[in-house]
């Protein structure tokens, strides 16, 4: 699990701006998305949760954002300073797996 707290202390205002970015926290641990992936990202004009998720491939993973949202839109509002109340959550996509026909059991005439 991610320690939000180490988070929130590395993603602090005021942060030496390399620093961060030389961030090997991993945000995202379901696509292992690193906080200095993002932070670069949203520093290159990604300044929505989709933006950075269609650049980074975070909040793709199988928990669909549900554990690094919070931590995207944190490190979006200390990057533009947009209120984290204004970031709107990702767009969900379920993930798509195939299987066999014969799996959903259906009778076929
Ligand atoms: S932790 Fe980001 S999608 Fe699961």
């Amino acid at each position: 699990m991610v320690n939000k707290e180490r988070v929130n202390i590395k993603c602090r205002h005021g942060a030496d701006k390399n620093e961060v970015l030389d961030s090997d926290i991993i945000v995202c641990r379901c696509m292992e998305v690193k906080e200095s992936a993002i932070r670069k990202v949203v520093r290159q004009g990604a300044a929505t949760v989709d933006a950075v998720k269609r650049a980074t491939k975070a909040g793709m993973g199988l928990c669909q954002s549900k554990t690094c949202f919070d931590l995207v839109a944190k490190i979006i509002n200390e990057e533009t300073g947009i209120p984290v109340s204004d970031i709107k959550p990702m767009k969900i996509r379920i993930p798509v797996r195939p299987l066999k026909i014969k799996s959903l059991n259906i009778d076929t005439p």
